[in-house]
């Protein structure tokens, strides 16, 4: 069997530890591996190299990608189309892994199953924001992150009493991130873009923190619209002075966390046992704690949507 892997869209822990295992038990059956050197852009140009275990070692435990991503969407051109469907022939290549979010396995899977080829995805984002999985790779290495950064904000706000903190996560336009991340670290505040605030609201909010603990937490995803404007709207409106953190790209880039290790080795041996019996097409998902390869891609399943009672108790509504 000859499997080619393909990394789309933003980059997330873990990524480095499940093309090392994928390629680790293809080895072990005497399968071959390639790589598309620049995501889907890479495959259609046929940037492909061959990928071993003794190059992929090192960067296992590593954030980022062995593999360089794209984002461009090229397959909405035909010739593009034509190209890849060139290079998968003339490279004969059984079939695809792709990892990446949702917007690349609700795209790109569709398309390649129009072209005739075999693919299996695998969910890798931070933003965990894929629908039909209740679990990416990447997310946990990214709460960690911002978990190593509230303990250092909570450490100087104890010193220092009567300050109000916030810190913002990535996520894009969800917030699964912001939400997880405030709950495990007891914050006061989170804001998400799924659900609305009112400005006085979070003002009062934070102050009743300041009195009731001396200090105040506030998450908030970056996805929220007033996330650049809320510090200066805060000061300006409510006099309130906040002292913000932005996690940035960096919470992306960190090393993978054990969960997320664990994550891609479980979900590349289903991509893999999938297909060596045989699968055409499927995602490759966690649901109630079993790993599973689902019939379906991320589009097929309904949109994941935050836990509102959650948001709630975080929030003391
Ligand atoms: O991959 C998802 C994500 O990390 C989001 O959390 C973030 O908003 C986005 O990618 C950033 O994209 P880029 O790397 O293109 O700035």
């Amino acid at each position: 069997m000859k499997t080619l892997l393909i990394v789309s869209g933003g980059d997330a822990p873990g990524i480095n530890t499940a093309l090392y295992h994928f390629t680790h038990l293809s080895e072990q059956s005497g399968d071959q591996v390639l790589g598309a050197v620049g995501g889907l852009a890479g495959a259609v140009d046929g940037y492909l190299i061959d990928l071993h275990t003794d190059m992929l070692a090192p960067v296992m435990g590593l954030g980022g990608t062995y593999l360089p991503s794209s984002r461009e969407p090229v397959l909405k051109d035909p010739m593009n189309r034509e190209k890849l469907i060139q290079t998968i022939s003339h490279q004969r290549i059984d079939n695809i892994v792709l990892f990446g979010g949702d917007g690349s396995l609700r795209n790109i899977p569709p398309v390649l199953a129009e072209l005739g080829l075999t693919c299996i995805g695998v969910p890798t984002t931070i933003d965990n924001d894929v629908p039909g999985t209740d679990e990416t790779i990447g997310f946990d290495s990214a709460c960690n992150v911002a978990h190593t950064v509230i303990d250092g904000l909570l450490a100087t706000a104890r010193a220092l009493p009567g300050r109000i903190f916030s810190v913002e996560t990535l996520g894009g336009s969800t917030g699964f991130l912001a939400l997880d991340i405030a709950h495990a670290a007891g914050a006061h505040a989170v804001l998400i873009p799924e659900f609305e605030y009112d400005e006085s609201w979070l003002a009062d909010r934070l102050k009743w923190a300041v009195r009731e603990n001396k200090l105040a937490l506030l998450v908030l995803s970056e996805g929220v619209p007033a996330s650049r404007s809320l510090v200066d709207d805060m000061q300006q409106g409510h006099n309130l002075r906040i002292r913000d953190t932005r996690l940035g790209h960096g919470q992306r880039g960190t090393v993978p966390s054990h969960r997320d290790r664990w994550l891609a080795l479980a979900m590349v041996k289903a991509a893999y046992a999938g297909l060596r019996d045989g699968v055409k097409s499927g995602m490759v998902a966690m649901q109630n704690g079993q790993i599973t390869l689902c019939n379906g891609m991320s589009a097929d399943f309904p949109a994941r949507q935050p836990d509102r009672s959650v948001y709630n108790q975080i929030n003391g509504l």
